[in-house]
Formats: C-alpha cells, sequence, structure tokens
C-alpha cells in the first residue's frame, strides 16, 4: 500500500502540493478539541476542490426525511451535525489580486499535523502575477486547554519586494451542508457586529434553535514589534470582516495573529453566548498566542502521558496507533455529557456526527483505559439522560411499561436513522449499551453508578427484551424474529446468534444488578418481573451446526451457497460497490464480525478450542466492509495464536485512513473504528483483557517490531506493560496491589512493582 503522506513518528507530513490530494489531506490533517473541529482547510480563499467543514459538538439540524416508501415508525428526519461559521478565514491580497493556491501554485509548499502538541503548520512560497512572491507560514490550533478557543498566527514574508498586501480577517456563517436532503440553508442570523477591534457572529439554528457565536480578534506585527492598526471594517448577512493595507518591507515578517471563540447553547444560555464569546477572545487577546498554545501543548502532554502507545522499530505502525489516538481525542474528551462521538468525529459530514453503537462496543473501552472514570462514565451519563426517549422510542413501536429501544442513531435521544431494516431491526445497540455499563463497573469497580442510574437502563432494555422475545410452541424455547445483526450484508432474519445472545445476557446482568442492590435501595423489579425474566433468559434458542462448536448467525444460514471471500474476483471488491443489494442479501459473505463480535464481548463464557472453530468458519465468510471489523478478528485471532491473520488484519486497521485503503479519507476519517485499532493492539497484540476473572494479560509482538508499551488504568490504578521479542515487564505505577493473570499465571502486584516475563 502506498504512503499518501510521510512516515514520522509523531508528525503527518504533507512536503509537495498535490492538487489531486487536497480533500483528503484536508480530513488527515483536521484538528479539534472535543468540543468543535475542522477540516484543514486553508485559511486564505481557495478556489480548488474543497469540502469546507468547521463543526460544533451538539450544534445538529433535523433535517427531513427523504424515504420513498414510508413506514409508520419512521422518525421524520434525520439529524445532522452542521457545517458551522469558516472562523479560519485571512484572506491575502497583493494589487487587486487575491492569494489562492489553486490559482498561484506553490513552489514550496510544506503541512505538518504535530500530534504530540496538536498543532497544525502550513508553510508555502507564492508567486504573484507581477511576479511578487511571499513566503507564508501559519500555524493554528483548537485549544485544548479551553475548548471555546481556537487561534491562527499567520505570517507573511515578502521576499522580492516592498509595497502594500491587503489582509482580512473574517467570519462567514454562509455555509451549507453538502449532504443536505433539500439543498435547505440551516441557519438563521441572529446577529453580527464589527468594530475595529473585535467582532463576532451569532447564528441560529432552524427548527433547533441552536446558537452559536463565533467572535474573533486580532493584532498585527512586524517582527515582534505589535503595530497599531485601524482596521475598515464591512459586513453583510452571516459574515464580518476587518481589513486594512498595510506597507511591507521586503525580507520582514508581518504576523497576524487571530484569536477565535466559538461559544454554543449546548452549553450556555441565549443569553450568555455573545457576551461570553467576546469576552473570551478579548481574554485569548491578552494572553496572547503564545501563552494559549502552552496551555494547549500542556494539556496534550496530559493526555499523552496516560494515552500513547510506543512501538520501537516500525515507524508506519508507530504513526498509525498514534494518529488513531490522537483523532480520537480530538474527536471527545469526556469535558461535556451532551456530547458524544461520531463515526466520522468533526473531520466530516457522513452519518451526520451523531451517536451510534459503536461509542459503547467500540469507543468506551479506549476511554475506560487511557483517561480517568469520569471520562467513560459521562458517555455513560449520555445515554442515561436519554432513557425516556428511549421508552418514548419504544412505545413508538408498539412497546410498553418501560421498555427502552435506545436508537440506532441520535442526537437527543431520539431516532433519525430512518432504514427500517436497520432502525427497527438492528436492534442489538441495545445490547452494546448494557454492554457498555457492565464494561465501566468492571473497569473501574464504580458500582454507585450502576446503583443510581445503570441499574434504570439495563432494565429499560431488559423489558424491551422480554417483549422482543417470542415462545415458539415449535420450538418450545424463546425466539427473536425479523432482526437485523451487526453484518447488515443480512436483513430481517429470525435469530441472530449475537442478538439473542446479547439479549439473554442483558436479562442475566439486569437481574443480578437488581438482587444486589435491592436490599440497599428500593426495588426496581416486581417479583414477577423476576421470574418472567429469568424463564426467558434460561430458554432462549440459539442457531448452532450440530456436531460441531459452531454458532451460526442465524436461522437458515447453512442454506446459503457456502463460499469464501477468496472465490470473489478481486475486481468485485468491495461487493457493496459491485454487487446489487440483492445478490448481497442472498450470499455468505458478511460485511463485519457479527457471531464473532459476541465470542469478543463474551470471551469468558467460551473455550479457545470454541473460538476456533468459529473464526475458522466465519473469517474467510468475512468482506470486512465495515471498517468496524477487522478490529474484532484481530482479537481473537491473536487469542487463538494466528499472529499472521491477527498482524495482517492489525495493519489494515491501523492506518485506514492514513493511506486511505477504503479511497473515501476525502469525505472525512473513521474516527469510530479509530478505537477498534487501539483494541487490536491493546486486546489483541497485548492480550490486554478484563474479564469475569479481572485483569488477564497475554502478550505477543509482530516479527517486524523489536518493542512495545503503553500503560492502562485499572481500577483506577496506572499499569505499565511492556513487549519485546523476548518477553517484556509489567509494572503496577499504582499505590495499591493489583491482581492479575499473566500468560495464565495469577500474580500479586505491588505498588511500583514489576515483574519480568
Ligand atoms: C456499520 C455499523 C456502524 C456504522 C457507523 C456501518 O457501516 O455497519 O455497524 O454503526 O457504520 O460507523
Amino acid at each position: 500500500m502506498r504512503n499518501l503522506f510521510e512516515i514520522d513518528a509523531w508528525k503527518i507530513i504533507e512536503q509537495k502540493f498535490d492538487l489531486s490530494k487536497q480533500k483528503q489531506a484536508e480530513s488527515i490533517f483536521s484538528i479539534g478539541n472535543g468540543a468543535f473541529g475542522q477540516r484543514a482547510n486553508f485559511e486564505e480563499y481557495y478556489s480548488g476542490d474543497s469540502l469546507q467543514g468547521s463543526y460544533v459538538g451538539g450544534v445538529y439540524y433535523p433535517d427531513k426525511t427523504r424515504v420513498g416508501w414510508w413506514k409508520n415508525g419512521y422518525p421524520e428526519y434525520f439529524a445532522k451535525v452542521l457545517n458551522a461559521c469558516n472562523w479560519i478565514g485571512i484572506n491575502i491580497e497583493i494589487d487587486g489580486e487575491l492569494m489562492d493556491l489553486n490559482v498561484q501554485k506553490p513552489s514550496t509548499f510544506y503541512r505538518e499535523l504535530d500530534m504530540q502538541t496538536g498543532v497544525l503548520t502550513r508553510r508555502f512560497k507564492v508567486k504573484f502575477a507581477q511576479g511578487k512572491e511571499l513566503q507564508v507560514e501559519s500555524i493554528r490550533f483548537c485549544s485544548m486547554d479551553d475548548d471555546e478557543l481556537a487561534a491562527i498566527q499567520y505570517t507573511v514574508t515578502p521576499l522580492n519586494f516592498s509595497g502594500y498586501i491587503k489582509f482580512t480577517p473574517y467570519l462567514d456563517g454562509k455555509v451549507y451542508n453538502h449532504d443536505s436532503n433539500y439543498d435547505e440553508f440551516f441557519w438563521e442570523e441572529d446577529s453580527h457586529k464589527v468594530d475595529i477591534q473585535k467582532a463576532y457572529l451569532c447564528a441560529r439554528t432552524k427548527k433547533t434553535n441552536f446558537s452559536v457565536a463565533t467572535a474573533m480578534r486580532f493584532s498585527f506585527w512586524r517582527n515582534e514589534e505589535l503595530l497599531n492598526i485601524h482596521p475598515n471594517i464591512s459586513s453583510s448577512d452571516f459574515y464580518v470582516e476587518n481589513n486594512f493595507e498595510h506597507f511591507v518591507e521586503q525580507g520582514n515578517a508581518y504576523t497576524l495573529k487571530k484569536y477565535v471563540s466559538i461559544v454554543s447553547t449546548v452549553h450556555h444560555s441565549e443569553f450568555s453566548v455573545i457576551p461570553r464569546s467576546i469576552n473570551k477572545v478579548r481574554e485569548a487577546y491578552v494572553s496572547g498566542f503564545n501563552s494559549l498554545l502552552d496551555a494547549h501543548k500542556t494539556a496534550w502532554k496530559n493526555i499523552w502521558s496516560k494515552a500513547d502507545i510506543v512501538i520501537e522499530g516500525d515507524v508506519a505502525a508507530q504513526q498509525g496507533i498514534r494518529f488513531n489516538i490522537f483523532q480520537l481525542y480530538q474527536t471527545y474528551t469526556g469535558k461535556h455529557a451532551q456530547l458524544n462521538i461520531g463515526p466520522k468525529g468533526f473531520t466530516g459530514e457522513k452519518y451526520g456526527g451523531a451517536t451510534y453503537w459503536d461509542t459503547e462496543a467500540y469507543c468506551l473501552p479506549f476511554y475506560l483505559k487511557t483517561a480517568e472514570p469520569a471520562v467513560a462514565k459521562q458517555l455513560l451519563v449520555y445515554r442515561y439522560n436519554q432513557l425516556d426517549r428511549a421508552i418514548e422510542n419504544a412505545e413508538k413501536l408498539g412497546f410498553k411499561n418501560g421498555a427502552a429501544l435506545y436508537p440506532m442513531v441520535t442526537m437527543n435521544g431520539e431516532e433519525c436513522h430512518n432504514e427500517w431494516e436497520i432502525t427497527f431491526e438492528e436492534i442489538h445497540r441495545n445490547g452494546a449499551i448494557a454492554f457498555g455499563i457492565y464494561n465501566y463497573v468492571r473497569h473501574t469497580g464504580d458500582s454507585d453508578y450502576l446503583k443510581d442510574k445503570g441499574r434504570k437502563v439495563l432494565n429499560g432494555i431488559a423489558r424491551f427484551w422480554t417483549q422482543r422475545f417470542n415462545w415458539s410452541k415449535d420450538k418450545k424455547q424463546y425466539v427473536m424474529l425479523g432482526v437485523t445483526g451487526p453484518n447488515e450484508y443480512e436483513n430481517n432474519i429470525n435469530n441472530n446468534w449475537y442478538t439473542n445472545y446479547i439479549a439473554k445476557w442483558c436479562l442475566e446482568y439486569a437481574l443480578k444488578c437488581e438482587s444486589e442492590f435491592a436490599s440497599e435501595t428500593n426495588p426496581l423489579l416486581s417479583e414477577k418481573e423476576c421470574v418472567d425474566w429469568k424463564h426467558i433468559a434460561e430458554n432462549v434458542y440459539f442457531p448452532k451446526l450440530e456436531g460441531t462448536r459452531i454458532f451460526l448467525q442465524q436461522d437458515g444460514f447453512m442454506d446459503k451457497e457456502q463460499l469464501s471471500v477468496a472465490d470473489i474476483p478481486v475486481s468485485e471488491r468491495p461487493i457493496n460497490q459491485h454487487w446489487s443489494w440483492d445478490r448481497i442479501l442472498r450470499s455468505i459473505f458478511i460485511k463485519q464480525a457479527d457471531v464473532l463480535q459476541g465470542l469478543y464481548l463474551f470471551k469468558d463464557h467460551f473455550d479457545l478450542e470454541t473460538l476456533r472453530e468459529n473464526f475458522d468458519f466465519y473469517e474467510p465468510k468475512t468482506v470486512h466492509e465495515s471498517s468496524l471489523s477487522p478490529c474484532v478478528h484481530v482479537v481473537i485471532a491473536a487469542a487463538i495464536g494466528r499472529m499472521d491473520k491477527a498482524y495482517e488484519l492489525y495493519l489494515r486497521t491501523s492506518r485506514l485512513d492514513l493511506d486511505d485503503y477504503n479511497h473515501e479519507a476525502d469525505e472525512g476519517l473513521h474516527i469510530t473504528s479509530m478505537a477498534g485499532t487501539w483494541l487490536s493492539l491493546v486486546e489483541g497484540l497485548a492480550g490486554v483483557r478484563i474479564g469475569e476473572d479481572g485483569l488477564t494479560i497475554n502478550p505477543s509482538i509482530p516479527e517486524a517490531w523489536k518493542q512495545y508499551h503503553f500503560e492502562i488504568l485499572y481500577k483506577n490504578q496506572p499499569l505499565r506493560i511492556e513487549v519485546n521479542q523476548h518477553g517484556g515487564t509489567i509494572e503496577n505505577l499504582g499505590s495499591s496491589e493489583l491482581s492479575l493473570i499473566l500468560k495464565n499465571q495469577a500474580y500479586a502486584v505491588s505498588s511500583m512493582e514489576k515483574i519480568t516475563f
């Protein structure tokens, strides 16, 4: 696979201006701070092919559903994260000619995203029509320290002339979503104001009424000297600018420092967003670029001190894993319970920036092991706060008595996905949300959350399952009909093994939690409910291939033509771009881990032989056409000792976007599957799993690597794990003793003790 950009342990580097790569680069060089983010668009005007994108977490629009055949129960809309005010704009003009890299192609070009510090830098040289040549450098960041602030330092140096340059810092709110269903403009203007010192623009979303105030303030410097500038002001609907012409002298550096604040009603009252945004830019201006940058770098340093993974001996793998960790923290930091993790984060519009089951199934373990428990807890609180909506959602479909069906896709708790086979049938998402609670408790040991809040979510979900199963007189067992499993290349199937399994587990877990807390708190379940749920859980039907340990993905799976992926001509892959949907649905081919997803989550329930047989059965049938798939296969392959396969699939996931394997990085990055890459390394290659026996570690290392090490948090204690070609060490960096099982042997590791294997 060709690398798109240079290989470097901490940086993404582009050395040459290549028009054909610009949209991919805009995604890959994206920056964000968990509260807002943006694609790596240029500050100055650019007339080439570009996806201009700035997104503010939690600000969405209910775009009216567009669907051919309306089904009762469909939501009215698909929520979309909104492309918001373009705050980076700084135009440069000489002799009436706008700087535009699509016109004056740069003679040198360098772009760098430093993942260690979260800083995006660009340097280039351009020649204007009359031969005037400029050296330009821009440095910008979205502050990790204060997630309502961003800053840009934009420096131009005239190389072969002295003369006038016009500078225009501006805010432009007239931005459209590229994927709007009816080409609507989603914003209304609240107000705007510009004076010679500052400007703001406050826009309000139609229908949802979110107000977002974006404010800017700038300073102008000649080398190290602050200049006194009296800019012109100009404004129109959704637009404010300052502009000034300045006489620049050859060889001197002129720097415009632009401070921006973005404040929204997701976190503040309607009346406070404008004054707050103005105060924030004033404070930023007073602090100055370097001090904001220092605070931003310190915040990143703190993140990396817990979350970094160091790989020695393979720089491409090192860059890949850091890129994934970096993008995950740019997308979600756990500071706000209103926010979640969109599959594309702040790097594009696909999937609407909304919350999917991806959060609990893939991302939660990442935050649980790399940050304090409070970060992951916010993700649970997000679902808890939406429990009433999940109950309403289930009621709309005919369920009762507090049964909760969490949406497949949501912004505010309401379902906003509208393909019946997913909206109504891909109900396994409820299971992942319950599993997330269990995962949180076993990682952190915090059962208070479970007692007060988690239990209510579990009970709502369990009530849904009890009503969704039905008793089959024929089988004399409970069956679940008409579902879609994680493998979306099959719809409306009966008895999806994964869904039945996770549903049964949910009932058992909800009952266990109830019995644990019933004596301390008011019981939440009636005796009858407990008896009924137990009866269902004990009598669920599971399809199996007789005489083997293989769990069948669903009823009738063996009636399909038994082919393997090797039988598909390369020219027909990916099948979703070459085959009719009808052909895909009837085929044996699996989009993403399904039965294996269950074996991954419930690893303690199955022996290695069962894992092996199922892996050998399903892996050859899986086309991995969801980026969420390979990671699960890596973890299982590593557990059963198939290291070559584990490493092959690991490579595929770790540089998926960096090398643009799927030819779609231009529309945004696969943020949630980046958590999957992390899982493949930590839970797969390093074999760090938390299960019913507590923490188990079974490390392995690819031949190509010399050594790798990282830290995890377990029960709030940091543990350092280092693996090399001969063994490695486990070091307890916490203050209490930690029990773990390393390569099937139990250890009690005292505080600051290091064990060698
Ligand atoms: C996958 C889903 C996933 C969604 C968003 C789909 O392609 O099949 O499992 O939730 O993408 O990442």
